[in-house]
């Protein structure tokens, strides 16, 4: 009925050819992203941030908006000011560099930038509540002002 002497090598080659990409990749796997990060400490944990950064940026809304809380005391005791554009990037300057290259990896797109400015397409000079809190002695943590408490 049919040639198994050309059938059988046929699939096996078949399967091979199919399942190359596996066999070339094998070892390489895909590049994770390299988001850039700054010198020090981040709000929370690293692995808290990395898993929960969503959540936490929520929960920083709601308290800015909401509550007008303006600043957040981490688990740790630390404090710091409430703020994507003024408190993230002050850390996180370089947008592109951070939290697009995991973005475009796991292919999310938050809507936040149709308003909140990422920092490349504006400068911002040192928050302007820094002053006012310095005046009530709050000690707050913020991005420029790391160097050294560690
Ligand atoms: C429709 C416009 C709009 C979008 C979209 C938007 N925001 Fe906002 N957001 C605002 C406004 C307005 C404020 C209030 C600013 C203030 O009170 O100083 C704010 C405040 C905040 C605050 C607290 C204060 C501050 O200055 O940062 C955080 C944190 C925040 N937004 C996070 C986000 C995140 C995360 C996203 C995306 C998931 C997002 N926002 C999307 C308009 C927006
Ligand atoms: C005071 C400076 C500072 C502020 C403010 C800050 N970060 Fe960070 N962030 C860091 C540092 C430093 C690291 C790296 C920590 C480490 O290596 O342990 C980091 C790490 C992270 C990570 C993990 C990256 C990775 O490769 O796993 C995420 C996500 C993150 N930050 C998001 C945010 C978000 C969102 C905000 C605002 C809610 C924020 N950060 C505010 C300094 C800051
Ligand atoms: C270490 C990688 C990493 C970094 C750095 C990072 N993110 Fe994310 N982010 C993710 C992943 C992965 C998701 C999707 C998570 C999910 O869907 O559960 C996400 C989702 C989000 C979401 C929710 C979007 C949605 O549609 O649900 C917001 C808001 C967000 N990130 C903001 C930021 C901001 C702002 C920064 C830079 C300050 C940042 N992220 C940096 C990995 C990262």
């Amino acid at each position: 009925m049919y040639n198994s002497d050309k059938v059988i090598p046929g699939i096996i080659i078949f399967v091979l050819f199919v399942t190359l990409p596996i066999w070339w990749n094998h070892g390489k796997t895909v590049a994770a992203p390299q988001p850039e990060l700054p010198q020090g400490r981040c709000v929370e944990s690293k692995e808290y941030m990395r898993s929960h950064h969503m959540q936490l940026l929520n929960q920083w809304r709601n308290m800015a908006i909401r509550d007008g809380m303006r600043v957040y005391t981490s688990s740790d005791g630390a404090r710091f000011w409430i703020g994507l554009q003024n408190g993230c990037m002050k850390c996180h300057h370089d947008k592109s560099k951070f939290c697009d290259r995991c973005h475009q990896f796991a292919a999310v797109e938050p809507y936040c930038w149709n308003c909140h400015i990422p920092p490349e397409t504006k400068k911002f000079g040192p928050p302007k509540a820094t002053k006012l809190l310095k005046l009530f002695h709050v000690p707050v943590t913020l991005g420029d002002s790391q160097e050294g408490e560690e």
